[in-house]
């Protein structure tokens, strides 16, 4: 709080949100409300599936299922907010309120750029060396990927937000997005960020612009593998293949134009910070559920669980009231 408050003279940032017409508003408000909860849902089902079908207890669906809960905590850090901003003629967010969205945005963000490594990793060593896939994806392995994740988000986020926590901000105050995005606030600062700028450009563009030709090149070299052998045994394969490289394309396509060019200020960057927050973590259920049969038949199960147990409920209760009636009707009687 001190720091914060100790070299800047302006209490609060404005964002401008992405529309001034207050039709367009409500029509976001409603509509993000929507993909808001279906993106709760969506992961948290992938989640539950994951954790209580013995089905899918393998390194691939344990890596998914940490995949969802990061989709869970990184739509989580702004889209609430900005859904109350819709209705809000003025939008405004605390200093500190813009420091702790920015920090875990790209904790999240971070982790889930790793987890995408990690989960390309384990296809690697599946289709590649698939006689070894038993004694290298061990689950102490898979505690090293998870651990690593969080690290490196933890990482990335302390080493940029160190030097952007003590900047002195003097107005302007006017946050041309829907949340607090790194280089728009860096921008704001008055006095001389050129080294901090560099350093942003290093560790959000540079590090998720070589992760990406890292993973394209990586998924490239399965689907060679995979094309050598015959089709048909390994078309379940492809498909798991193709849904991963949409999801890595999805995820880092727009983080590469915000943090590669990040001091440029494109007026389409705030309609992409809402790619990677929103529509991302949306998209990953959807993409990884639909081509996935077994995702499907472990959610077919979870719901006939559901419906049996919810029937053995029901059984028990009409049970104790037919018992107590009688009983009632019983003494009455007697
Ligand atoms: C993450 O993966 C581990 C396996 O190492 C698993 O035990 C855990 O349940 C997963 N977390 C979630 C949220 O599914």
């Amino acid at each position: 709080m001190d720091i914060l408050n100790k070299n800047s003279n302006i209490s609060e940032f404005i964002l401008l949100g992405l529309s001034s017409s207050r039709e367009i508003q409500i029509c976001f408000f409603v509509t993000l409300i929507l993909v808001y909860a279906a993106i709760i849902v969506g992961n948290l089902l992938i989640v539950v599936s994951v954790m209580f079908d013995h089905h899918l207890h393998s390194p691939m669906y344990f890596l998914l299922a940490n995949l969802s809960f990061f989709d869970l905590c990184l739509s989580s850090v702004a889209t609430p907010k900005v859904i109350s901003d819709f209705l809000r003629k003025r939008k405004t967010i605390s200093l500190w309120g813009c420091m702790v969205q920015m920090f875990f945005m790209h904790f999240f963000g971070g982790g889930e750029m790793s987890l995408l490594i990690a989960m390309a990793i384990d296809r690697y060593v599946a289709i590649c060396k698939p006689l070894h896939y038993k004694t290298i994806m061990t689950h102490r392995m898979l505690t090293v990927f998870l651990l690593l994740s969080w690290a490196v988000g933890l990482i990335h986020t302390t080493s940029q937000m160190a030097f952007t926590v003590g900047l002195p901000f003097c107005g302007p105050n006017v946050v041309d997005s829907i949340f607090c995005d790194l280089p728009l606030v860096i921008k704001l600062a008055c006095t001389d960020t050129y080294v901090l700028e560099l350093l942003v450009i290093a560790d959000s563009g540079l590090l998720s612009l070589v992760c990406f030709i890292l993973l394209l090149i990586s998924y490239t070299i399965m689907l060679v593998t995979l094309w050598h052998h015959s089709f048909s045994a390994s078309s379940k394969a492809l498909s798991t293949l193709t849904a991963h490289i949409t999801v890595v394309t999805l995820f880092f396509g727009p983080a590469n134009f915000i943090y590669g060019f990040p001091f440029n200020s494109y007026s389409v960057d705030k309609f992409l910070s809402v790619f990677y927050s929103i529509i991302t973590p949306f998209l990953n259920p959807i993409i990884y559920t639909l081509r996935n049969q077994e995702m499907k038949a472990a959610m077919k199960r979870l719901r006939s669980q559901h419906i049996v147990k919810h029937r053995r409920v029901t059984k028990a209760v009409v049970f104790l009231f037919i018992n107590n009636t009688q009983s009632k009707q019983f003494k009455k009687q007697y």
